[in-house]
């Protein structure tokens, strides 16, 4: 893509509403707009970051088995006055009358919609096990939406649902759901902590969360250093913790973000709404299920959170808008014209997903707004360089520089893409 061709509206100061670092940088870099209060439009560069991780969430949960499916956004509130949540959710829950006076929801959520489902169709134990997966909009009347897209009324949520004949099963599904969790979070370049949380209005009786910690977070989750305990549910008997319950170990107590949160729902949502199946005996049970969720545009401003330098983003390889980003600090340069152009062809050629930043714009711009989108390698094709066949390259992460020929930049940025 050619940056003069591309919308990438860059600012040099964030608004002054803007608290959070990650949405700082996400207006600085383009990448959002808001509409109203927790409402966001995507811009190009936002929305190929959010591709990038719906992708990985998708070979994740497709390779555990998982089938995707697309649920209304817009549903009828009586499923909900069956499932008794319309009340407990409450204004949270957009509602509203359509034309013929019949009440209707945005759905925050959709356990009660995919029950209705697998009421339908989940009628014997030949059916089951199943896990059905969604990656679609949420409505949420949040009452304090924040912090740009981490607390936002309307976000992309993979929301996945298992469904099973017994606690066995289910346990299955949730240890392939837990394992797939760490493989999303780590290929989004995320260090994170998989921890018990409070089931809440969700329901069911085991749950855990994923979190991120950062400096912004707005949960809190303590975590020993030595072992794997860790807790999101965080009352005055574990602040006055001096040492892990586990081990003994150092505890630590910190801002994180949530990004996921999965749980065994066990029989809640299949008792309420009636959705039974036939065992081998042809006796009738209730299905049992467990839930899964996923903040896609969170793990993006979570990853900004904690990939970030006082210049702007700093993308992970898997999720970063571009691969590459080539720099001809001189545009009037024919030779360096020339050979940025001939770079780009030949990167385009090999599937590198490359921005050649053309714009007539003075060096120090274009290098400043290189390092606030935060591609993870810079290609700087200076005058100087390009007449002795070179370029400069550039790692977003630590600013490390080496002079390649031409010829050299494909070897030698190929390793670094794979990373
Ligand atoms: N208002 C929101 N804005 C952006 N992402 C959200 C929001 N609410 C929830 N999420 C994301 O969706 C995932 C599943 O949501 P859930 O656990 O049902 O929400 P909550 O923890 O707010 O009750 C969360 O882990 C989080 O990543
Ligand atoms: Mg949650
Ligand atoms: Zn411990």
């Amino acid at each position: 893509m050619l940056w003069s061709q591309s919308l990438i509206p860059t600012l040099k100061q964030a608004p002054a509403e803007a608290e959070a670092t990650s949405h700082k940088l996400m207006l600085r870099a383009g990448m959002v707009r808001q509409l109203a209060s927790g409402i966001y439009s995507y811009l190009p560069l936002g929305f190929k970051v959010l591709k990038k991780v719906e992708q990985i969430i998708r070979e994740e949960m497709d390779g555990l088995g998982a089938q995707q499916v697309l649920l209304p956004a817009l549903q009828p509130a009586q499923l909900w006055k069956d499932s008794t949540r319309y009340q407990e959710i409450g204004k949270v829950m957009i509602s509203f009358r359509d034309r013929k006076g019949k009440e209707m929801v945005l759905g925050p959520t959709h356990e009660e919609v995919i029950t209705e489902i697998a009421r339908a169709y989940f009628k014997s134990y030949r059916m089951l096990p199943q896990i059905l997966y969604q990656i679609q909009t949420k409505f949420r009347d949040e009452p304090r939406p924040r912090f740009g897209v981490l607390r936002s009324c309307e976000f992309i949520m993979k929301d996945a649902y298992s469904f099973d004949q017994d606690i066995r099963g289910l346990n299955e599904n949730y240890e392939k759901m837990y394992q797939a969790y760490h493989k999303i979070f780590k290929r989004s370049g995320l260090k994170f902590l998989a921890v018990e949380a409070d089931p809440g209005i969700m329901g069911g009786d085991v749950s855990h969360e994923f979190m991120v910690p950062a400096a912004g977070g707005e949960d809190t989750v303590a975590s020993c250093s030595s072992c794997s305990w860790g807790t999101s549910n965080i009352s005055e008997q574990i602040r006055k913790l001096k040492n892990c319950p586990q081990c003994k170990g150092k505890l630590q107590i910190q801002p994180a973000i949530e990004v996921g949160h999965v749980f065994k729902l066990g029989t809640k949502y299949s008792k309420l709404l009636g959705a039974k199946f036939l065992d081998e005996d042809g006796k009738e049970k209730p299905i049992i299920m467990g839930c899964y969720g996923i903040g896609v545009n969170r793990i993006m401003a979570a990853v900004i959170e904690q990939s970030h330098d006082q210049d702007g983003i700093i993308w992970p390889g898997e999720i970063s808008p571009y691969q590459v980003i080539i720099l001809p600090l001189n545009i009037q340069d024919q030779q360096s014209k020339q050979a940025a152009f001939t770079i780009y062809r030949d990167l385009k050629k090999h599937n590198i997903d490359a921005l050649l930043d053309e714009r007539d714009e003075r060096a120090g711009i274009k290098l400043k707004d290189a390092d606030l989108i935060g591609v993870p390698l810079q290609i700087i094709v200076g005058e100087k360089n390009i007449k002795q066949g070179n370029v400069e390259l550039k790692r977003r992460q630590d600013k490390k520089l080496s002079l390649l020929k031409i010829e050299q930049i494909l070897e030698s940025i190929t390793p670094a893409l794979e990373i």
